[in-house]
């Protein structure tokens, strides 16, 4: 999208000083200018957070007066779902956001999905961001990663990932050919629908032998050393476009506070973000509630569940124990212990984000839980025969709210959102083993991951290619 037409079809510009970087460590508290391109603390090595000076910035009485940008949807900054909510993410002028149209998304009620999850009719909404550009949520927070890119003058961007990041990293550099792309996966561990997304679109593909998190520590060395703007969450400008998920689903429902969000667990910035959206708003004045948040790990790569449920582990004020940390990841290194789940998306066992989401958890008053492949397949099962479907990882949050409703810490009654990161058909291999009628299939794909049954499955009926046999299979199974 040409900026210049940003840029005529805005009136909001960035004054400067009133957005900075400042580090997560209170004790330190180091600032830096917007322009700066770090991905931690010069100081002390913490995260980085996107803060600004909000009497200076503009920002709606009510956010319902939002709505009157989405009326306005003919300008390119106010068709996107990102940045139809600029004043609350304003560290880039208008003239210099990048959009693709991100963020038309879906907050769809689903009946037969609260129902399996045990919730009261119109009680269960899913957020449907497989409806991106990319096919997941990550262009709520490449959009504004990419637009922070520009700013800087970057000319290639990289990111590990575990397909969806790549994926759409590779988007926004082949549709706006302002940047080159360069990803790192690890071997095997990417779906073939994300793959194929960042091949076509051009990307440079280096595949490491190893996992997500091998290839996490690799490209932050890379990008380092050879000056490379680095796009994945560990970055502070990405999670300022993940806000907007939340932004849109209060929009969804006309501006009340659901009782939970639930979200799937990998590296942890949607959650952190999700958490900064609701502390901006409260500080704001805009919303005077605070949804409770739920974090759900795949029981294959469970390291916030077991730093945060089982070792107690909490934001402190911003100084989290990380001996408990340090300790754990030592404990996963003597075992040679690697993430493994069927959630491709969320098979991540160092978190970059965690800290950020401990925070995120004591301000929403949150709970981590973790879900075996068996509970998130059928979840996902569960979702596909309710509407639109999604990827493995995204039904982590939906099998999550069923467990949280089996304890008893959600209520039958509460209002429950479920987070669907991703498409479904980003990763159709598990899918189809799972309806399979062929148990070779079924095995191979999912046996060594401990799920032994379909109990959703909707098998492909074979008949011979005889017309009363068609019509008999017909008349037996509709
Ligand atoms: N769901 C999907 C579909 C994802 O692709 C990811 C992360 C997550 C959930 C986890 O989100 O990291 O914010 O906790 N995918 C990353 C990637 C890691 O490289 O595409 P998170």
């Amino acid at each position: 999208m040409a900026d210049t037409e940003l840029a005529r079809n805005s009136s909001l510009t960035v004054k400067s000083g009133i957005a900075y970087q400042k580090c997560l460590n209170p004790l330190c508290g180091a600032m830096l200018d917007i322009g700066q391109v770090r991905t931690a603390c010069d100081r002390c090595g913490d995260l980085l957070d996107v803060d600004y000076d909000w009497s200076r910035i503009p920002v709606p009485s009510r956010l319902s007066d939002f709505e009157q940008m989405w009326s306005k949807r003919y300008e390119p900054l106010r068709f996107s779902g990102v940045w139809r909510f600029h004043e609350l993410l304003p560290f880039a002028p208008a003239d210099k956001v990048v959009s693709v149209g991100e963020g038309q998304t879906l907050l769809q009620q689903a009946d037969c999905v609260g129902n399996y999850v045990g919730l009261n009719s119109g009680r269960l909404h899913l957020q449907y961001e497989g409806m991106n550009p990319s096919g997941s949520f990550k262009d709520n927070g490449m959009c504004a990663a990419f637009s922070h890119a520009r700013l800087t003058g970057a000319k290639r961007a990289a990111c590990a990932s575990t397909g969806n990041t790549s994926a759409s990293l590779a988007m926004y550099c082949s549709v706006t050919q302002m940047m080159k792309a360069i990803i790192f996966i690890g071997s095997g561990k990417i779906s073939y629908g994300k793959l194929s997304q960042a091949l076509e679109y051009g990307a440079l593909t280096v595949q490491i032998a190893g996992d997500f998190d091998d290839a996490m520590i690799r490209v932050r060395e890379v990008s380092k050393d050879l000056g490379i703007y680095l796009v994945n969450s560990i970055n502070p400008f990405r999670l300022e476009g993940q806000k907007t998920v939340m932004f849109r689903v209060l929009e969804a429902l006309r501006w009340e506070v659901p009782d939970w969000i639930v979200v799937p667990g990998g590296n942890l910035g949607n959650s952190s973000a999700f958490g900064k959206a609701f502390i901006e708003l409260k500080q704001l004045g805009l919303i005077d509630r605070v949804p409770r948040l739920a974090v759900i790990n795949a029981a294959g790569a469970d390291t916030l569940y077991q730093l945060y449920e089982r070792r107690n582990l909490r934001w402190n004020e911003g100084r989290p124990d990380f001996a408990t940390v340090c300790h754990y990841y030592d404990e996963l290194d003597a075992r040679k212990a690697k993430a493994d789940t069927i959630a491709s998306a969320i098979e991540i066992n160092r978190p970059v984000n965690l800290k950020k989401c401990l925070r995120a958890l004591d301000f929403c008053d949150g709970v981590v839980r973790k879900v075996t492949d068996q509970e998130i397949l059928d979840a996902k099962a569960q979702v596909g025969a309710g509407g639109i479907g999604c990827e493995p990882a995204s039904a982590a949050s939906v099998a999550g709210a069923k467990l949280l409703r089996e304890e008893g810490i959600i209520a039958p009654s509460d209002r429950v959102v479920c987070v669907l990161t991703g498409h479904q058909l980003k990763d159709p291999t598990a899918t189809v083993a799972y309806h399979s009628t062929d148990m070779d299939k079924f095995n191979e794909v999912l046996g060594s991951r401990g799920v032994s049954r379909a109990s959703f499955a909707n098998r492909a009926v074979a008949v011979p290619n005889e017309l009363d046999a068609i019509i008999r299979a017909i008349q037996l199974y509709s």
